[in-house]
Parts: C-alpha cells; sequence; structure tokens
C-alpha cells in the first residue's frame, strides 16, 4: 500500500516535472528544485535529467549552414587599400539577422521589406538513388531591385548567380495588397551542393511558391515574427524559409517606416495544451496529498479507506 502510493507520487512528480521543463522552455531556475527531491526518492532521475539536453544537442546542427554563406561577400573588401569613402547601397541590417531592403521610385519608398530567408533544398547526389538537405540563406548583403507600378510591384534580391523575386498584387475591391509569389532562381555548382549528380550540376533552377499569401490592408504592413515555410514547386525538391518578417507594398511616402503591423495568426499549438496538462498535475497533488494525510489520520482513527485510490491513473 505505502510502496504503490509512492511510486504514484513519483510518476506524477517525473510528469509534472516533464510539463515543466517543457513549459520554461530554457528557464534555469526551475530544473535545481526539482533535482533534489528526485534524487532523495528513486534512481530514475537521472535519466529525465539527461534527456533535456540531449533534445537541445539537436538543433545546433541545422543552424551553421544558414550562417556560412554570408561571410564570403564581407571579406573581399578588406583587401582594398583605400580609405572609408566607400559607399555601400546595403543598409546596416537591423541587427537581429534581418536583412532590410527597399525599393523606390523618384521620392517613394514603394517597398520596404525586412526579414531572414533561407531555402532548404533536396537534391540528387552522384551516388545512385541517394538524396542530400541543403540550406541555403540569403545574406543580408545581397542586392535589391525592383519596380513601383501601380497595380504590380516587385523586389529582387540577387546573391552571386542566385535571386529571389518577390511580387505583390492588390485587389482594389477588397483594398487589399498580397504577395503574388516568390520565385527563386538558384545556381546548383558543386560547392554549394557538395556532390551533386553530374546530370544536374552548372545548371539553374526555378522555384516558386504557391500564390496570393500575406493579404494585408492597404496602408498596413504584414509582420510575422514566427517562422513561416512555404512549399515551392519547381525543378528541384524546396522549401522557402521566413523568419521575423515584415512587408510592406504600395506605399506612397518616401520615408522606410513600416506602417501599422497586421500580424499573422499567432500559432500557440503548445502552450495551451501544456498549461491544461499542469494544472490537471497540480490537481492530482493536490489530491493525492489530501489522500495521503486524510488516509494517515483515519489510520490513526483505527479504519482503512482506498476510495480515492485510483485518483492518479
Ligand atoms: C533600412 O534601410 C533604409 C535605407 O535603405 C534605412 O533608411 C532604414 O533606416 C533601414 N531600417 C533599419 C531598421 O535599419
Ligand atoms: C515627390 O516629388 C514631387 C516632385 O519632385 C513632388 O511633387 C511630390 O510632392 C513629392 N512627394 C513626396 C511624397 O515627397
Ligand atoms: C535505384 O533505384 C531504382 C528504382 O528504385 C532501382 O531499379 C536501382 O537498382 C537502384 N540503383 C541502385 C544502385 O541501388
Ligand atoms: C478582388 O477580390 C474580390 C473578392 O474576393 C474578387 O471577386 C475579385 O476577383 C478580386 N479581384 C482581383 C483583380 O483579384
Ligand atoms: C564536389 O564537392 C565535394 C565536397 O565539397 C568534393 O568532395 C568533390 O570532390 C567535388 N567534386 C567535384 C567534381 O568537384
Ligand atoms: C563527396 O564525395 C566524396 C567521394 O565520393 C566524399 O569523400 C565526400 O565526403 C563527399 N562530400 C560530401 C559533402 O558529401
Ligand atoms: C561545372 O562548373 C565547374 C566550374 O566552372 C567546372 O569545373 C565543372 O567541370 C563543371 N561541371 C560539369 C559537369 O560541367
Ligand atoms: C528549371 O526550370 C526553369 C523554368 O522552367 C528553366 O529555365 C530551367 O532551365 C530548368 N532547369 C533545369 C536544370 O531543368
Ligand atoms: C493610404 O494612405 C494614403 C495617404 O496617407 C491615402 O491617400 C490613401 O487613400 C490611403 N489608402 C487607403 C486604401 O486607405
Amino acid at each position: 500500500m505505502e510502496c504503490k502510493s509512492i511510486a504514484v507520487v513519483l510518476a506524477c512528480a517525473l510528469f509534472a516535472c516533464a510539463l515543466g521543463d517543457k513549459i520554461s522552455a530554457g528557464a534555469e531556475p526551475t530544473p535545481s528544485p526539482t533535482t533534489p527531491s528526485a534524487a532523495t526518492t528513486s534512481t530514475d532521475a537521472p535519466t529525465s535529467t539527461k534527456t533535456p539536453p540531449s533534445t537541445s544537442t539537436a538543433e545546433p546542427t541545422t543552424l551553421p549552414p544558414t550562417t556560412t554563406p554570408a561571410p564570403e561577400p564581407t571579406t573581399t573588401p578588406a583587401p582594398v587599400t583605400t580609405p572609408a569613402p566607400v559607399t555601400t547601397t546595403v543598409a546596416p541590417p537591423p541587427s537581429d539577422g534581418r536583412g532590410n531592403w527597399t525599393v523606390s521610385d523618384g521620392n517613394v519608398t514603394c517597398i520596404v521589406a525586412q526579414m531572414v530567408i533561407s531555402a532548404k533544398f533536396n537534391y540528387a547526389l552522384q551516388t545512385p538513388n541517394k538524396t542530400a538537405n541543403k540550406e541555403m540563406s540569403v545574406p543580408v548583403t545581397a542586392k535589391a531591385s525592383g519596380i513601383c507600378d501601380a497595380t504590380t510591384q516587385n523586389v529582387k534580391l540577387s546573391w552571386e548567380k542566385n535571386s529571389i523575386d518577390i511580387t505583390f498584387g492588390k485587389n482594389d475591391t477588397t483594398k487589399m495588397y498580397y504577395v503574388a509569389n516568390f520565385k527563386l532562381e538558384v545556381f546548383a555548382d558543386n560547392a554549394s551542393f557538395p556532390n551533386i549528380s553530374s546530370d544536374l550540376v552548372n545548371k539553374t533552377y526555378t522555384l516558386v511558391s504557391s500564390s496570393d499569401v500575406f493579404k494585408t490592408n492597404f496602408n498596413q504592413s504584414y509582420r510575422c515574427i514566427r517562422e513561416e515555410s512555404l512549399p515551392l514547386t519547381g525543378n528541384m525538391s524546396a522549401a522557402l524559409i521566413l523568419n521575423k518578417v515584415q512587408l510592406e507594398a504600395f506605399r506612397t511616402k518616401s520615408d522606410k517606416v513600416f506602417a501599422t503591423a497586421q500580424d499573422c495568426e499567432l500559432d500557440t499549438p503548445d502552450i495551451v495544451p501544456i498549461a491544461v496538462g499542469c494544472a490537471l498535475a497540480a490537481l492530482v497533488f493536490v489530491v493525492l496529498i489530501a489522500y495521503l494525510v486524510g488516509r494517515r489520520r483515519s489510520q490513526a482513527r483505527g479504519y482503512l479507506s482506498m476510495n480515492t485510490a485510483r485518483e492518479c491513473s
């Protein structure tokens, strides 16, 4: 009896700890109080404390490829001995890794775009029936060009032999504009696509997103902080990954400051179930403690009750 209820308490404690770790998501103070209590009760604790680091190590492996293309263009200006007056048209990034691109016609800046863009590719290797994944980032130094037209506008970001063209359309009936599509053109050489099949190497691939996304009211900007993934269709398997996006087109002003932001729907798939789970775990704890205290008292009085023994199962 005693052992059984202790096992139930332990199971609930581990459940609550797992939830706590998830909800704190990197906050350090919470794990420390849980480890001493677990260490005193059972040997299961070390296995549960080891698991969080193993899941976090998976992330850094995917990150390095995104940052590697950027340093190449920046190292080339160094050998130039001429002093400071080199005026580049590319503004410094807004310090959080986002590119900052604008398109202007005369004194009107029709498009302002700030975001982190990358694309994930899956391509065939020289080894038969084998494929590899490749993530390529659009460097913040990519050059912006485009057209400020009344009905369609675009901003084309170019780097090396690659480009991404973002075309905007609008609907005067709904008073909204949108991204008509993203069109990516990428040159696949053996350097950027290691060991790519010889049938595919040294060729340009064209990939297009589905149309009419990011619908936004006139005189407002589209904003989405979370990561967005858009499938691409074309002659290579790929997807577009956008982060910390803010876009505005069909502007009529000369400044480069975004109008009121219209946010994408907040995506909170984890927080609600975790909160519910924690509330339930807390409830189970309260019930258990009440049960244990009650049982101890009733034992003292000389009778046994196990009506509430199944609360936690
Ligand atoms: C973005 O670049 C423009 C110039 O192209 C500059 O005026 C603006 O301040 C920059 N915005 C940020 C947030 O850096
Ligand atoms: C842009 O310049 C034109 C003439 O050069 C002027 O008439 C117009 O008011 C200016 N627009 C803005 C937004 O500054
Ligand atoms: C590659 O796949 C095809 C079709 O699945 C198969 O016929 C062929 O034998 C495979 N080649 C190798 C080298 O595994
Ligand atoms: C504008 O939106 C309306 C309503 O959704 C639609 O019927 C119309 O075809 C759209 N016009 C254009 C040019 O896309
Ligand atoms: C292609 O790149 C890979 C890895 O960078 C290298 O091992 C291989 O020798 C290259 N192949 C050719 C044909 O250059
Ligand atoms: C490319 O292939 C060569 C030999 O076929 C191999 O040694 C090398 O590790 C491969 N490189 C990559 C990045 O797959
Ligand atoms: C691809 O281009 C590189 C560099 O121009 C060249 O060395 C290589 O032979 C080319 N590969 C093929 C298969 O044409
Ligand atoms: C991919 O498609 C584009 C547009 O359809 C075409 O210009 C390009 O040549 C194609 N590339 C290959 C390698 O088939
Ligand atoms: C957008 O703002 C401009 C100037 O602020 C105004 O002339 C225009 O009518 C506005 N457009 C809409 C659709 O509200």
